[in-house]
């Protein structure tokens, strides 16, 4: 699904990315972690074409992206979920779905008579409030919603948006204990419903919940791929990512 090789990335000349591969198959959960700085967030970037590399190359499907805008390579299926980014805070929670559906290329909405279009994406977006229970604040600023909630509406406007993979930085920041369990739910459903996913997180408790993958950062490239008991039992691994605590 995504295919990622010889990744550089620099900021002002000191190297961020240093040669970073990965592959990822579709369907499949990534749990992402590492020490602050260690390039999780710039590989996010890189992927969705917020930061430019200078060297390597990303396929998506099989196609090479790395030197399409962001917004095409969001049309290809590429789900950049950020926090406080990406939602319209005076639209509606309900125009904010409207909107990431009419951004698809796949729609076939645009032949039909706007009035039935309307409708028909309408009940899409109402659909996809329904599966993380914000139906009731549809006609509700986003700006009035709880983060939870916002990181809720992130993710499903992600989904209307048409994305196949979804790039998830730590999810649950900033997230309420009780919301915490409403996101998790709505990444078990976008394993359900057969999505790839990568998941950047601080605890490795909370993401070997949903992935046998794990995948460690450091200094900008993977220094362990493995499962989460490979992870937890790494010596090298204790020193450099649990080593301070
Ligand atoms: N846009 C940017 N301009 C300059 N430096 C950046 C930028 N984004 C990230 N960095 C630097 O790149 C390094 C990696 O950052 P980041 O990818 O955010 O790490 P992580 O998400 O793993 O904590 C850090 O040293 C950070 O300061
Ligand atoms: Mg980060």
């Amino acid at each position: 699904m995504l295919s990622i090789s010889g990744l550089e990335v620099s900021f002002q000349g000191s190297p961020v990315l240093n040669g970073l591969s990965l592959s990822v198959v579709a369907g499949e959960t990534v749990g992402i972690i590492g020490p602050n700085g260690s390039g999780k967030t710039t590989l996010f970037n890189c992927i969705s074409g917020f930061v430019t590399q200078r060297g390597g190359t990303i396929a998506l499907r099989g196609e090479e992206i790395q030197d399409l805008q962001p917004n095409a390579r969001a049309l290809r299926g590429l789900g950049r979920v950020f926090q406080n980014f990406g939602v319209f805070r005076n639209m509606t929670v309900l125009e904010n779905l409207l909107l990431a559906l009419e951004s698809r290329s796949d729609q076939m909405l645009s032949i039909l008579p706007w009035s039935s279009g309307r409708a028909q994406q309408k009940e899409q977006a109402l659909a996809l409030l329904r599966e993380v229970r914000l139906e009731e604040k549809a006609s509700l600023k986003a700006s009035s919603l709880s983060g939870g909630q916002m990181r809720l509406l992130e993710i499903i406007r992600t989904v209307a948006a048409g994305a196949e993979v979804f790039l998830l930085d730590e999810p649950t920041a900033g997230v309420s204990p009780r919301m915490k369990d409403d996101v998790t739910g709505i990444i078990r459903r976008l394993q359900e419903l057969g999505k790839t996913v990568m998941i950047i997180e601080h605890d490795i408790t909370f993401i070997e919940r949903f992935c046998t993958r794990i995948v460690v950062v450091n200094e900008g490239r993977i220094v362990l791929d493995g499962t989460p008991e490979q992870v937890r039992s790494d010596e090298q691994l204790k020193e450099i990512y649990f080593g301070r605590a």
